[in-house]
């Protein structure tokens, strides 16, 4: 079996995972924290991107290049845009979003800044030939995987599926965050999950992006990084069912 690519952005969502490994071994892929061994009897390989975009897509793409994998599960925490969720609600991607790769109205000089008016800029996938791209504005999860983490049973929070949206952005403009809820459906924010997205979509390789609520501004509920425990445990858990699954 190929084994299953666990992504990370920082040591609060990667430890764990990595300290529950079986025969662990430390790998180096490039600049990036890289182990594999086995999680549930399952070959698993985990990855700290560090934070951002360009992190993310980087370190996807050399895990992928050196380990094949058959899935691609990008977890960690977030900042909640929807009101009903709270700091240790988790939010299934159903769905995920580059909320920063827009494209904005001609204005003229001296006409202001209109960001309400800024569509989606599509995300060019996969060139290697003349004319074999395309773009994407939305980058939706495996079908398998999803259903696997919507069978998860959980009780340490609201777990709800929904947009994930990403971008080298933390906003904390509560009418920024309302205007992306209410105009792009996104649950919640972090900055990775899309790259990683975007990169499996290019290799075609089966993803899912799962994001505990580590702060929300809507509540005046500030980051916790102990939530990434949490995170780790339910994306194992997503695992185990899908494995279980198949
Ligand atoms: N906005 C953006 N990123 C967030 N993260 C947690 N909360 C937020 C937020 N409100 C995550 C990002 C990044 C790190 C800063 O934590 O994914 O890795």
């Amino acid at each position: 079996m190929q084994p299953i690519l666990y992504t990370g952005a920082m040591d609060a969502e990667t430890l764990y995972l990595m300290d529950e490994l079986v025969h662990a071994e430390r790998v180096v892929l490039g600049c990036w924290k890289c182990m594999r061994g086995t999680l549930d009897g399952i070959p698993v390989v985990i990855v700290r991107t560090n934070q951002g975009m360009a992190n993310a897509a980087a370190s996807t793409a050399l895990a992928i290049e050196r380990f094949s994998p058959c899935a691609v599960i990008n977890q960690g925490t977030s900042g909640g845009h929807a009101p009903e969720l709270h700091r240790g609600d988790i939010v299934i991607g159903s769905r995920v979003i580059n909320m920063t790769a827009v494209r904005t109205p001609d204005r003229a000089r001296g006409t202001g800044i209109d960001m309400d008016n800024a569509q989606p800029r599509g995300l060019e996938i996969a060139n290697t030939e003349p004319g074999d791209g395309r773009k994407m504005t939305e980058f939706l999860p495996d079908t398998a995987l999803l259903e696997a983490a919507k069978q998860v049973a959980w009780s340490e929070g609201r777990v709800v599926s929904g947009t994930i949206g990403s971008g080298d952005i933390w906003n904390n403009e509560l009418d920024r965050i309302h205007w992306l809820h209410t105009n792009w459906g996104t649950m919640t924010e972090e900055m990775e999950a899309a790259a990683c997205a975007q990169i499996c979509a290019a290799y075609e390789i089966p993803f899912l992006g799962v994001r505990i609520l580590s702060n929300t501004a809507l509540h005046g509920e500030s980051f916790d990084e102990a939530t990434g425990l949490a995170c780790q445990k339910f994306a194992r858990a997503v695992i185990a069912q899908y494995c279980v699954n198949k």
